[in-house]
């Protein structure tokens, strides 16, 4: 049997991890409106993988490695956790199959450098999933940004304060781990908006911040951080992470320039002000992860660039990392 990528067919996908966001990933490859077909999943856990696909009417196969060797799977999306990313990710790639990874894309900047040597051996598709870039309005930030309608960029304050319960951080022996979830507030939650401030604002400088575990227990590291960087630009961010938001606040993202202002909130454009006129589109809601997930398929079916790509994806965990330091030492550092 050769592999099912053509020009007419559907590409085939598998779906390894069946937790939280792998049920939401097969409940999208088996909806009317996906661009891709599901063919099986998978999860270290057996007994999961069967309930999962008794449950939403899913092919499963008995082990990662059963689906990895199947040939008419074209790529899989993984959803395990971050810390184990880069070994079943590499096992993927090295198997000839295109990979949507879930965010982050492992927890080191050590282990995204190893998926991306895989990536280049294998000449396959590797996208990591940060689905607000498909969200329209920021679309049209990055386009207004790009286009100078802003100006010269100079500052950026951006927030992500969200609540989650003590229940939420003891129902994984993974979370709020070190080895496994790779950080708390900055690297699980907050690495959305991290990828969000370099996708609009470019490479970063240097980092400095303030991190501490203030709400919550029985976790390794931080439910709240403050960091300030300076972009290569000469653009300077503020920057806040939090899971101790009680009640959680909008997801904020303002930018600002000398020839015009942005505000999201959650997604919303709520304010835009630029010396070109205040013109902005219609949005039409959209649903990021559908976007992202079709955006993956084209590009591994026509050998173009995805969205959000395994380079960009490890500036994320860079940033991140650089932070974690500069929290732990007291000094500013220099992404890697
Ligand atoms: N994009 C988003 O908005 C978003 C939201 C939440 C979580 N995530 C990411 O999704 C990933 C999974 O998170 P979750 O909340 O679904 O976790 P989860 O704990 O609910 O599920 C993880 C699943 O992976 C399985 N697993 C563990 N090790 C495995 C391995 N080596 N091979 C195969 N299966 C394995 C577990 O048995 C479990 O079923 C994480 O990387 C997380 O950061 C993304």
């Amino acid at each position: 049997m050769t592999a099912s990528t053509s020009t007419t067919e559907p590409m085939h996908l598998g779906v390894i991890g069946v937790g939280v966001v792998g049920k939401a990933h097969i409940k999208r490859l088996l909806a009317d409106t996906s661009p891709a077909r599901l063919v099986a999943i998978a999860d270290a856990d057996a007994e999961a993988a069967t309930t999962v696909g008794a449950d939403l009417g899913a092919p499963v196969e008995a082990s990662v490695a059963d689906l990895l060797a199947r040939p008419d799977v074209d790529g899989v999306i993984i959803a395990i956790p971050s810390g184990l990313h880069a070994d079943v990710t590499i096992a993927a790639l090295d198997a000839g199959k295109h990979v949507l990874l879930e965010k982050p894309i492992d927890v080191t900047v050590d282990a995204a450098d190893r998926i991306i040597a895989a990536e280049q051996r294998s000449g396959k598709t590797l996208s990591v999933v940060s689905q607000r870039r498909f969200a329209p309005e920021n679309e049209f930030l990055h386009g207004a940004i790009s286009s100078g309608r802003l100006g010269n960029v100079t500052a950026a304050n951006i927030e992500i304060a969200l609540w989650r319960t003590q229940e939420y951080y003891d129902s994984g022996a993974w979370r709020g781990t070190w080895a496994l979830d790779g950080g708390g507030a900055l690297m699980n939650q907050g690495v959305h908006l991290v990828d969000l401030a370099l996708w609009l604002l470019g490479d970063v400088e240097e980092v400095y911040a303030h991190s501490g575990l203030l709400a919550h227990e029985r976790i390794e590291v931080e439910d709240t951080i403050t960091i300030t960087a300076k972009f290569t630009s000469g653009a300077l961010l503020t920057f806040l992470a939090t899971t101790t938001a009680f009640g959680n606040l909008p997801l904020r993202v303002a930018v600002m320039g000398d020839g015009g202002a942005a505000i999201t909130l959650s997604e919303k454009l709520t304010h835009f002000h630029s010396h070109d006129g205040q013109d902005v589109p219609e949005f039409e809601p959209a649903d990021q992860q559908l976007g992202q997930l079709t955006d993956f398929v084209t590009a591994a079916s026509t050998g173009t660039r995805p969205l959000v790509t395994s380079t960009q994806a490890r500036a994320a965990v860079a940033f991140i990392e650089a932070a974690y330091t500069s929290a732990r030492t007291g000094q500013p550092v220099r992404p890697r």
